[in-house]
């Protein structure tokens, strides 16, 4: 295998099901594919290899070499509805379910490690790439000698918080509404206003307490963490992660999708954006599975109306719906909004999913009103647009600390989808950011920064330069092939 071709180098990939999960490994799939040449396996359950299939846009599906196999998995099985194996389509409080439930995979997928194996003639695939959640992916690579590495996904500093909250329930030790974390001195305290719903409650007894607690720590015995993030801007969870495992970290990002599929909303949501002035529209999304209450989706039209700014507004039925009926616009939004709003051409609402790439990367958007999951985050300064914060659960609200605290690119408005939000004031937050001078100008000048050292991290030329992330993934390689080299050899 040494000397044979690259595409017989396999590396198999395990993400978790949820959109913001599947998507960077994709995309991380694709840049392996092509920068380095080697075959790539991504491993999930039925429902979600078809969907990542299907996400593949057409002109693709036959060159790509890109290989999809499927481990079984029936949700029944597991006290889920059926045909449940995306967070996507499950109320929030299943998703630990969901959690729990992905342990099964663990011998289907040493069977299919075993079988690549067997297939290349007794050598084990080069690498596995799985997700932070599946640290139990490192007991089977250890047995077939195989290189791990976890993606996280996240930002550093998102992740490292989370991690140092969950393992260390700092909140739960005191009653006052701020503390500091004990394993990470280096960030300002937290607020209990940014712990999740579970989070809040946590007692090291409950269901996310106990599976985090198993498989958070696990990431310490992986050969080494690939981050989706950017070495410059992310340095302080860097070092979290550095000096908690003393193996190396290496920030790999942004790897965001280039993949563009044809969406019925796509053209419709350019040719609007087409007729607007540069930077003179919001785009506000909460993710791929977070929604805000009723009274909160009230309060965010009449300060969308209220403010004159034109908007591109992915809608989602509030909290307590399922989030993937009809949103009703009648019931839940101002009476007469949508036709008042799209007549003038003033705000354009995208029922359940927007061609979110195209239009942060169009030069219409002026900003985006994001939920801070950490692929909106990296697509929304990759294009340097600044961000106003509405975190709503897990890491976003450290996501969002991050960008407010750290690099000086957002503005936070509100926080969960419990909270009591006016109007008034997310208005003045809309006209702050979009505003020409003062907070607004340096935001958006911050985030033009941002977005050069996200190119340049990227950056590979003919001239040698290479860049911080592309270095990070070099070495990466080198560290599973000369794992490889040096497994060959004591044969
Ligand atoms: C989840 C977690 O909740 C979050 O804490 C973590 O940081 C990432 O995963 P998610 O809602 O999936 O969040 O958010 P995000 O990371 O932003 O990923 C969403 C992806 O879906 C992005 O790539 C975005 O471009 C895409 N998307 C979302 C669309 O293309 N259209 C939409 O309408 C919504």
């Amino acid at each position: 295998m040494a000397e044979g071709r690259k595409e017989n180098e396999n590396v198999v990939m395990l993400p978790f099901m949820g959109q913001g999960h599947l998507i960077p490994f994709l995309a991380l799939a694709f840049q392996i594919q092509q920068t380095r040449g080697y075959t790539v396996t991504i491993v999930n359950t039925p429902l979600n290899i078809k969907k990542l299939r299907s996400s593949l846009p057409t002109n693709t599906t036959n060159t790509t070499t890109i290989r999809f196999i499927e481990l079984p998995f029936c949700s029944a099985d597991h006290g889920l509805p059926p045909d449940s194996e995306n967070t996507d389509v499950l109320p929030y409080h299943l998703i630990i379910r969901l959690m729990e439930a992905t342990l099964s995979l663990k011998p289907s997928f040493k069977r299919l490690i075993s079988d690549i194996t067997h297939q290349q003639h007794g050598y084990p695939p080069l690498c596995i790439i799985a997700d932070m959640f599946f640290g139990w992916t490192i007991d089977i690579a250890n047995e077939f000698g195989v290189f791990h590495a976890v993606f996280n996904t996240g930002s550093a500093y998102g992740m490292a918080i989370f991690n140092s909250l969950w393992l260390h329930l700092p909140h739960s030790k005191t009653n006052s509404d701020e503390f500091s974390l004990l394993d990470f001195p280096q960030v300002s305290r937290i607020h209990r206003s940014q712990l999740s719903n579970y989070l809040k409650i946590a007692d090291g007894n409950d269901s996310w307490s106990i599976f985090l607690h198993r498989v958070l720590p696990q990431w310490l015995n992986s050969d080494g963490v690939l981050v989706n993030t950017v070495e410059d801007l992310d340095r302080t969870g860097l070092h979290y992660f550095r000096s908690k495992s003393g193996r190396p970290v290496w920030p790999i990002g942004p790897i965001v999708s280039s993949m563009t599929r044809a969406r019925p909303s796509k053209e419709a949501c350019l040719e609007w954006l087409d007729v607007h002035p540069p930077a003179s529209v919001i785009y506000i999304s909460f993710g791929s599975q977070n929604t805000v209450s009723a009274s909160q989706i009230m309060e965010l039209a009449m300060a969308l109306e209220g403010s004159n700014k034109n908007f591109i507004w992915v809608v989602r039925p509030p909290l307590g719906f399922d989030v993937n009926s009809e949103f009703r616009a009648v019931e839940w939004l101002p009476e007469g909004f949508e036709d008042r709003l799209s007549k003038c051409k003033r705000g354009l609402l995208v029922r359940k999913w927007a061609p979110q790439l195209e239009i942060l990367s169009h030069k219409s958007t002026g900003a985006f009103l994001s939920h801070c999951g950490w692929n909106s985050v990296l697509e929304s300064l990759s294009h340097g647009v600044p961000i106003i914060a509405w975190p709503i659960a897990g890491e976003q609200f450290y996501n969002a600390k991050l960008l407010e605290e750290e690099m000086g690119v957002c503005v936070e408005v509100a926080r969960g989808s419990g909270c009591e939000v006016r109007h008034v004031e997310i208005a003045s937050v809309i006209d702050m950011v979009m505003d020409e001078n003062g907070k607004g100008r340096d935001i958006r000048r911050k985030a033009c920064e941002v977005k050069e050292m996200i190119k340049d991290a990227i950056r590979d030329d003919d001239e040698g330069y290479k860049g911080s992330s592309v270095k990070a993934m070099d070495e990466f390689f080198n560290a599973a092939l000369s794992m490889r080299k040096t497994k060959e050899e004591t044969k």
